[in-house]
């Protein structure tokens, strides 16, 4: 709108009537003191200050009065501005003073109110044993072989000389896996990896194999259906007994004190020929303690299993018998467990509470 209409009666302007601005601006005073929240305030402004509210309306016609009227009509509708502009901050001030202490309540953080821990796991004494075991190997020069827990018969027993016929056959308590034809087994003892190891590997091999086994016991405070065992095969030429013996009072000097020795009883499994039980000094007595607890007073502790491996074992995997020999040997690791940390009952080791394992420490 440019110059000034001659014509315009001022008269009918109805937003500049003077009684008609006090009404706007009551209106607009009402409407902020009813708006309850920023929101509210917000829409209330938009509808008595925005754009198109009626005092921006009679502020755009004073333009078109004539200048007579100009100045007094602006004075009323610029002193109107101003009161509903000051309406409009002060109530924004206090509904802004409301929020905030209101946000000061609500997100109140009490100091004094205990945390919430959440305790941290802990590893299984058996795995950090197994993990032990493999350490001690891998620094003899030996490697870490691994194989499966279900297995098929003839790993677990066929090519380890234990035939479908041979009695020893039934000396290990085995579960069987439907079908009942169907070949397979849930491993009894780590040896069928020696098997595995010899078909997979170059000559000479050094293997360590830790790792778990199944056998129909019942859980006792010494037995459990599942446990685990660490397999050993070395296959070199001119191995013998006397390596079988060095290599056994390392592993258990390593694992159960320096100085500890091994000592092997004859024995038999169809797999090495000869064959050995392993017993290792007692480490809390060493042998001069007859009523020590550890060892029943005998001064030397039952372990595992032994001997030099059965030409037959050697000959199914494709290994010549007579350019290799090798040695080969197998022991539990809860039994390890048991005895090194003074578990008395199974059901600790296997109930995976872990109050138990954190008392082993934090090893990783
Ligand atoms: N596999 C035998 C067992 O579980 C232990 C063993 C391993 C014996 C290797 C001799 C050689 O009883």
């Amino acid at each position: 709108m440019s110059g000034a209409n001659t014509q315009y009666d001022p008269v009918e302007v109805s937003a500049l009537d003077p009684a008609a601005i006090d009404e706007v601006v009551e209106a607009a005073e009402a409407a902020f003191a009813a708006a309850g929240t920023l929101d509210a305030l917000k829409d209330a402004r938009i509808a008595h200050v925005g754009d198109r509210s009626a005092l921006a309306l009679a502020n755009r016609e004073i333009g078109a009065l004539p200048p007579s009227a100009k100045a007094d009509a602006g004075k009323r509708v610029g002193a109107a501005r101003a009161r509903v502009g000051r309406a409009l901050a002060a109530r924004q001030a206090e509904l802004e003073a409301e929020r905030d202490a209101r946000l000061l309540v609500e997100e109140t953080v009490d100091v004094t109110v205990s945390g919430s821990r959440r305790p941290v796991g802990a590893r299984h004494p058996v795995e950090l044993t197994a993990e032990r075991i493999a350490d001690i190997f891998v620094g003899l020069g030996w490697e870490i072989a691994e194989g499966p827990e279900l297995e098929s018969e003839w790993f677990n027993f066929d090519a380890l000389n234990l035939g479908p016929d041979h009695p020893a056959r039934q000396m290990q308590d085995t579960f069987f896996v439907d079908p009942p034809d169907g070949g397979l087994v849930l491993r009894t003892h780590t040896s069928p990896v020696q098997v595995r190891s010899l078909l997979e590997r170059e000559l000479p091999l050094y293997i360590a194999c830790p790792g778990k086994v199944f056998r129909t016991d019942e859980l006792d405070a010494t037995h459990t259906p599942v446990f685990h065992q660490v397999e050993g095969l070395a296959v070199d030429e001119g191995l013998t007994m006397a390596h079988l013996r060095g290599t056994l009072d390392r592993f258990v000097s390593e694992l159960f004190g320096e100085g500890i020795t091994t000592r092997l009883r004859p024995s038999y499994f169809p797999f090495t020929e000869p064959s050995a039980e392993l017993d290792f000094r007692c480490f809390v007595c060493r042998g001069a303690d007859s009523s020590c607890r550890t060892c029943g007073g005998t001064g030397w502790i039952e372990w595992g299993g032994c001997g030099m491996v059965n030409r037959n074992v050697l000959t199914a995997c494709g290994v010549d018998p007579d350019r290799y020999t090798g040695f080969a040997f197998g022991m539990g690791i809860e039994r390890a467990v048991m005895l090194r940390n003074g578990v008395a009952d199974m059901h600790d080791i296997i109930e995976g509470d872990v109050r138990f394992s954190a008392q082993f420490g934090m090893e990783i």
